[in-house]
């Protein structure tokens, strides 16, 4: 069913959507819940919520086990795989699942470090959070030379230029973000595979923030790695990486002696989140769901998929421009990111801004009293604030869309803003 709000057109069904999630009747102070927190962790439909329960009603065991409950955990695992390919276009057993995407690199940061050598150079970037910069930059530990790639402050985009120059014949890993969770840039990173892989070096994709607001399609990349968080595209609190499937059986990563050696389960450690496991499902399948409600027609879930994001895609930066929009006309108002409508498809809807006088804090506070959920701070994108001096103090206020997010929570935001800016 078409929707129609204010002057955005959108084919998803808003009312539908909304329903799905039990957390929109939430109220604070009299105030309907407005989630624009999305960035720091989505809500989740009513359908992941049932598939966590009916695991842990139906299946809760361990894995491997001659019984019942043990072989539909098997059949948990692998059916969760399965949905995490279509979600990124590769094979099941390149699906890694983890407790988080720090955690994840780590283990890979650790493994890859392994064959290492002092000289050896690794290329990072200053526009990454920070769990795709630590875990790479420890490997200094071992000798590796590491080069940080600039941005351009002036739109928060990747310096492309100095990261061509940082890359030569020694670099043998390029780490670089998706899209920033701060100020929501899209990065080329098809251009930076291309780029490392010139020079023989692996290229490792955090597509943290991206995964809620566009499709992955690591075959078309042809990334190495790309890792993302569950919790992040409405679903349980997880991590997923996709490897490649020569490199996960090559590489040697640290793991007790009686770990199966077979990959994917190599990297797993340990017992799993299998309820959680149960809810990646269930969470990717929402996302196939809005698919096949735009596009009854398709084929597959991969399709379902794609479906759902080219309107997520439509409709999240119809919001993000009435945001923008709004937020330039507010006295004092600085906008971190790009700002020209006509280049917003290199953006997400994730937008970082400082008011005046008013700090980030204060700011979030005082919305948060009205229902509206934004956070303030670095967000973990510490070079980014500390590059931009924003970080002495306070960071930025970050105001995250998805698709879940109305017309009406934008205009209500901007008025509840004008009004604690005015008073
Ligand atoms: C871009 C980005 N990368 C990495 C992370 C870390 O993810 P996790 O909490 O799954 O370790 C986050 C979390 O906010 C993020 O936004």
């Amino acid at each position: 069913m078409p929707t129609t709000q204010d002057d955005i057109a959108t084919k998803l069904d808003l009312p539908w959507i909304r329903s799905q999630f039990p957390s929109f009747a939430e109220k604070v102070n009299g105030y309907p819940a407005a989630y624009l927190d999305g960035p720091g962790g989505t809500q989740v439909p009513q359908s992941v919520i049932d598939a966590i329960s009916h695991y842990l009603k139906h299946s809760n065991a361990n894995t491997c086990g001659a019984y019942a409950t043990s072989l539909r955990t098997n059949e948990t695992i692998a059916a969760a795989r399965s949905a995490m390919a279509d979600f990124f276009n590769s094979d099941s057993d390149e699906v890694v699942f983890g407790f988080n995407m720090t955690s994840l690199t780590y283990a890979m940061s650790r493994a890859i470090g392994r064959e290492l050598a002092h000289g050896d150079e690794i290329v990072l970037t200053l526009l990454d959070h920070d769990a795709n910069f630590s875990p790479w930059k420890a490997l200094e530990e071992c000798g590796v030379t590491v080069r940080q790639v600039a941005f351009n402050a002036a739109d928060c985009t990747l310096d492309m230029n100095d990261l061509a120059g940082k890359i030569n014949s020694r670099t043998k890993l390029v780490a670089v973000g998706y899209a920033s969770n701060a100020v929501g840039t899209i990065n080329d990173v098809r251009e930076v595979v291309r780029r490392a892989h010139a020079a023989g070096a692996l290229a490792y994709i955090d597509a943290v923030h991206y995964a809620p607001h566009g499709p992955i399609d690591v075959r078309a990349l042809d990334c190495d790695f790309l890792v993302c968080s569950s919790y992040k595209f409405f679903g349980p609190h997880m991590g997923v990486l996709y490897g490649k499937r020569a490199h996960l059986r090559r590489l040697q990563p640290y793991k007790v002696r009686a770990n199966t050696n077979d990959s994917p389960n190599r990297w797993e450690w340990g017992t799993l989140n299998h309820e959680g496991i149960a809810g990646i499902t269930a969470c990717v399948e929402y996302i196939a769901g809005l698919g096949r409600q735009l596009k009854p027609a398709v084929k597959t879930r991969r399709e379902a998929i794609l479906a759902a994001y080219d309107e997520i895609v439509r409709y999240e930066r119809g919001l993000c421009d009435r945001l923008i929009a709004g937020l330039k006309t507010l006295q004092g108002s600085k906008i971190y990111g790009i700002s020209d409508p006509k280049r917003f498809e290199h953006r997400c809807p994730t937008i970082a801004v400082r008011i005046g006088r008013h700090s980030p804090l204060e700011l979030a506070t005082k919305l948060g009293e009205r229902g509206f959920f934004t956070w303030d701070g670095n967000y973990y994108a510490l070079n980014l604030t500390e590059q931009l001096d924003v970080e002495k103090d306070g960071g930025f206020l970050r105001i995250g869309l998805f698709h879940y997010n109305t017309v009406q929570e934008v205009d209500r935001l901007l008025a509840a803003l004008r009004e604690i800016v005015a008073a």
